[in-house]
């Protein structure tokens, strides 16, 4: 356990974020692959034990965390660091997600469907609260008990146990990306065929899909709400490279847009963002596409428009926050509106300290533009909530310093230096 704390203690440096705000960005950036296909795709190695080779896997604290998961259970991870990374799930010989890393980080509770899967057992610990909302995975247990699991609680762990998963059909009560993710992988070594209905249509599900089907998996439909899996008695090797992070792209477009600068986008799924251009395009700023670039180019005007959270292809709720920070400089006022995480505005109560105006009222955020937001030292609380601060000391006047940057770490790779590269002026440090 020491190890693993260790290996995951490295995504947690106490560092904060000094921004100085006002200069234009400009230039041009290339994303990274998305933290959200990354994490599953690399979960989905426990499926087979052959190797899983994976390009584009970002470097963040998310994935040394899942990383960390992953050689816990015994499975091998050689190019940790580079590019690119093979996984190989060979010798198991730990069936169980420690609450350590579950309380980081929800996302491994991915691991629930494919152990039970292959190996019949599986004991994960709950996830407990979280920042934006107590998030269950209530979804996820009653799928799999549907499927012949016996589920029990122990401690705070959840044990699903099935000597062989059956298909079954499938309806979730409410659409969860992770959940979909679980019990696809769940069902293609189920005996017989799983209809998942309800399901989540995220563009990280269906990258999903490609992979376990590269590994003989047979899946159809996903990116519909509708996916059907035929199960198969085992998986085999696979390379793949995971899609680009649309959320890291949203960020940067926002970022364009707040600073007035003009920037441009590389290696992107512009599809992926349709929700975010719209709007973007209905605050007045400019937005062109290619297959795979977006530029976006502002003038330092921006319009407030509202702004309703929705699953895909609705606008995402992991980028209401760094919306938020636009709106608290657009012309007129917004409405934003979280339907997807109950207490999803961290965000706010910082954003105020640099001089928003914006009142909450349950899940509904009414933001009155200022003129200028002004630099003031704030504290970064989850993942989203962390862009969002960035994005407004680099549109505020003076000095902004972010303390507990590990939120961002999580989620983006490199990006101070990425904005460095677009000319912007912010430095790391060691918090003391
Ligand atoms: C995933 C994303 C996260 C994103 C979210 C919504 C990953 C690793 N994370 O999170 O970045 O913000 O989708 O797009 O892909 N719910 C239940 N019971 C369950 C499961 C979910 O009530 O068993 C609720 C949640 O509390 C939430 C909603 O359903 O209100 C959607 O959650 P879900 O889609 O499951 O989010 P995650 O998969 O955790």
């Amino acid at each position: 356990m020491t190890e693993l704390s260790l290996r995951h203690g490295e995504g947690w440096r106490m560092d904060k974020l000094i921004i100085r705000g006002g200069a234009p960005l400009r230039g041009q950036v290339e994303v990274s692959g998305a933290k959200n296909a990354a994490l599953p795709a690399m979960v989905a190695s426990l499926l087979t034990e052959e190797s899983i080779r994976l390009h584009r896997i970002p470097q963040l604290g998310d994935v040394r965390t899942i990383i960390g998961l992953l050689n816990h259970l015994g499975v091998s991870v050689e190019g940790r660091g580079q590019e690119p990374i093979s996984l190989r799930a060979d010798r198991i010989d730990r069936f169980e997600a420690p609450y350590q890393l579950v309380k980081t980080m929800r996302a491994s509770v991915l691991v629930l469907g494919p152990l039970l899967a292959r190996f019949g057992r599986a004991r994960v610990s709950l996830p407990g609260g979280c920042a934006i909302g107590t998030r269950p995975i209530n979804l996820h247990l009653a799928a799999l008990e549907k499927m012949g699991a016996t589920v029990s609680l122990d401690a705070g762990y959840v044990e699903a146990k099935a000597p062989r998963l059956k298909g079954a059909r499938i309806t979730f009560e409410g659409q969860t990306v992770t959940g979909t993710e679980n019990l696809m992988m769940a069902a293609t070594l189920a005996d017989g065929v799983t209809v998942l209905e309800n399901a989540a249509c995220e563009p990280e599900v269906t990258d999903l899909a490609a992979l376990l089907n590269r590994m003989g998996a047979r899946i159809e439909g996903a990116g519909t709400p509708t996916i059907s899996i035929e199960g198969a008695s085992h998986l085999h090797g696979a390379e793949h490279e995971v899609i680009p992070d649309r959320i890291e792209t949203g960020t940067f477009m926002v970022a364009a847009a707040i600073t007035g600068g003009d920037v441009t986008i590389n290696r992107c799924l512009p599809y992926h963002l349709e929700a975010v251009t719209e709007k973007l395009r209905e605050t007045g700023v400019l937005v062109e596409e290619t297959d795979c670039s977006i530029r976006v180019l502002g003038d330092g005007h921006v319009r407030g428009v509202n702004i309703r959270t929705h699953p895909y292809p609705g606008f995402a709720t992991d980028m209401q926050a760094q919306m938020m920070a636009l709106m608290s400089i657009a012309q007129g006022s917004s409405v934003i509106t979280e339907t997807v995480f109950e207490n999803r505005f961290m965000h706010v109560n910082e954003l105020l300290r640099m001089g928003a105006d914006i009142k909450v009222v349950g899940t509904t955020a009414f933001v009155h533009g200022v003129p200028t937001l002004s630099g003031a030292p704030v504290m970064a609380t989850d993942l989203r909530a962390s862009a969002s601060l960035v994005l407004a000391g680099l549109a505020a006047q003076g000095i902004t310093t972010i303390s507990r940057v590990y939120h961002l770490d999580r989620g983006y790779e490199s990006i101070e230096q990425k904005l460095l590269g677009l000319g912007a002026s912010i430095e790391r440090v060691a918090e003391h």
